[in-house]
């Protein structure tokens, strides 16, 4: 993954991946996609919901839609691939207020100025590079309301570069062995090797926003903080406040945690009792 990051997803996503479960397949690690909503994402975006507008980029099959949609006047889903826009549209028809459009990987020329209260990404942008992370921003300096907030799941691989090269030197059960302590970081994660949370905070500063928040986290498949949760607001809206970074490497641990609660405690939509961490 590198420049050409916006090929690599649209091949991705539009061809290559069969999208049997909607997305939930990557929410296993943390119980279910209800566990992962529950425990990762409404705790972190609660301040700012529910609210009148909200931006969701890259919404895939919806995992995270489900839940905006009713924390939103409105809601606009934006993603590259076209059959993830015409599957939203479908799984979504009951709900009036969603507003579906196909860009380029890069424009939100579809977004009004002034009117975005929450933008959203997550599960996403990890796999873009630092010129998309680029655009997005640019464009939502002035797409954000005057107190609209932005929370962007992103790669943080950017900031272990020595330690990918020497990932890349090595390989089986030793390398594997150095992941999982968070020696190493995992070399075929999908994450941006130029995207870090730092450079992150740097976009934002060059386009007149705020970061505000920053969270580096472990992912599912290596302890080492490969992927970043960051917050951002325009300079001087009511969330404007100094940054505030946290390493947080124990993310991955939550998850274990999280799964093993949610398997005694949880039941199925349907009434399935099964044990969903099986
Ligand atoms: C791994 S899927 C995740 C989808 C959803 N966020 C979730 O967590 O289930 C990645 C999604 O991001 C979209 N995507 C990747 N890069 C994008 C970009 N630069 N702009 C818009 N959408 C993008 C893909 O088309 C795909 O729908």
């Amino acid at each position: 993954m590198g420049v050409d990051s916006v090929q690599w997803n649209l091949e991705q996503w539009a061809e290559g991946y069969e999208w049997l479960e909607e997305g939930d397949e990557w929410s296993r690690w943390w119980g279910d996609t209800d566990a992962m909503w529950l425990a990762v994402l409404q705790p972190r975006i609660a301040p700012f919901v529910p609210t009148g507008t909200v931006l969701e980029i890259a919404p895939g099959f919806g995992r995270w839609t489900h839940y905006l949609k009713d924390l939103a006047d409105r809601l606009v889903v934006v993603d590259l691939a076209p059959r993830c826009i015409e599957h939203c549209r479908e799984r979504f028809a009951g709900s009036a207020h969603l507003e579906y459009h196909v860009n380029d990987g890069t424009s939100l020329a579809m977004v009004a100025d002034d009117s975005v209260d929450l933008a959203f990404s997550m599960d996403s942008l990890v796999h873009a590079d630092a010129t998309v992370l680029e655009r997005y921003l640019e464009q939502l300096a002035t797409k954000l309301g005057p107190d609209g907030v932005g929370f962007f799941h992103h790669s943080n691989l950017g900031a272990y570069a020595r330690d990918l090269a020497r990932a890349r030197r090595r390989s089986g059960r030793a390398r594997a062995r150095l992941v999982a302590r968070g020696r190493l970081p995992h070399p075929q994660a999908f994450r941006d090797p130029g995207m870090s949370a730092e450079r992150f905070a740097d976009l934002c500063d060059r386009f007149g926003l705020a970061c505000i928040g920053q969270e580096t986290i472990s992912w599912s498949g290596g302890a080492m903080m490969t992927d970043a949760l960051s917050l951002f607001t325009r300079t001087g809206s009511r969330w404007d406040r100094p940054n505030r970074r946290l390493a947080n490497p124990g993310f991955v641990d939550e998850a274990e945690r999280m799964r093993s609660l949610w398997s005694a405690s949880s039941f199925d939509h349907d009434g399935d009792t099964t044990d969903p961490t099986r």
